[in-house]
């Protein structure tokens, strides 16, 4: 068994194995697919975390070409899907296979407005790689009925096999996926109200108008999540430094839905130092 760091600081929380089967950045190897038990891996700057999470989402595709991904948006995995997309062009992967369910969506605006996830994916990535369209995976923000739009997505996850690596950011107010403070564990994929500042972080995406981001959003639930085979969450920035510490020691509750992980068996955190400055 090998136990590798992958850059400057490790802090371990958990009891028990802390052996994380994974190769640094450079490595050309590919990763052994084992449970990562829980582990926190902290870089000095984003984009060492992005270029650490490219690594291990392109050995992941790798090892399993017909994986099933879970994905983020946001700010903070741009930099691993550019890393991605670039290492792709160099070297390509069999992408024809894989399948990937994205966490979350606006609830009220079309695939093609320029705020939603839709169009974020398909700027980040989606058009720039081989996966067939009908592999990707979103939910219907324009959905009738949020209900049988989120039961067929839980469908369509299990019928794929279930999620194999869920990617995940964290919100300043410990959110996963769009699962605000109050989420239970138990949730399935729900229409949810976006709190104040979820709305606001995501104004970027609305020409920075608050009033025009979306008030709901659908989004994977908490047992959807937590079904994942294997978990990786990306950290960066000081606004997410106490999230993160809560995550990591605080109580385990609905008041902060990330802190669920700990219940997980397999979960690595990658951290820039600012949100790990909190620690
Ligand atoms: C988005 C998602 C959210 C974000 C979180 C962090 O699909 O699931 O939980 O990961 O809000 O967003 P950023 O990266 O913009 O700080």
């Amino acid at each position: 068994m090998l136990k590798i760091t992958l850059l400057k600081t490790t802090k371990d929380t958990a009891q028990t194995d802390r052996d994380v089967l994974m190769k640094p950045a450079t490595s050309a190897e590919p990763i052994i697919t084992k449970a990562f038990s829980f582990r926190l891996e902290i870089f000095k700057e984003p984009q060492a975390v992005a270029e650490a999470a490219a690594t291990l989402l392109l050995q992941h595709i790798s090892v399993n070409p017909k994986c099933v991904l879970l994905l983020p948006t946001g700010r903070t995995p741009l930099a691993m899907y550019a890393a991605m997309v670039e290492r792709l062009q160099q070297k390509p992967l069999k992408l024809e296979l894989v399948q990937s369910f994205n966490l979350d969506e606006f609830y009220g605006i079309p695939a093609d407005h320029p705020g939603s996830y839709h169009t974020y994916m398909r700027n980040a990535l989606f058009d720039h790689i081989a996966v067939p369209q009908a592999n990707l995976h979103l939910l219907n923000g324009m959905a009738a009925s949020p209900e049988a739009e989120c039961a067929a997505y839980e469908a369509q996850i299990e019928a794929a096999g279930g999620i194999d690596l869920g990617v995940l950011g964290i919100g300043a107010n410990g959110h996963i996926g769009f699962n605000e403070p109050g989420s239970e564990v138990t949730s399935r994929s729900h229409r949810v109200a976006l709190q104040p500042g979820s709305r606001a972080a995501n104004s970027y995406l609305f020409n920075d108008e608050l009033e025009s981001v979306p008030e709901s959003a659908l989004t994977v639930g908490i047992a959807t999540i937590m079904e994942a085979r294997q978990i990786l969450l990306l950290a960066t920035g000081p606004e997410k430094a106490s999230a993160l510490a809560a995550l990591m020691h605080g109580a385990i509750t609905p008041k902060l839905p990330a802190s669920y992980l700990r219940l997980h068996h397999s979960v690595l955190i990658l951290a820039d130092e600012a949100a790990a400055s909190e620690l």
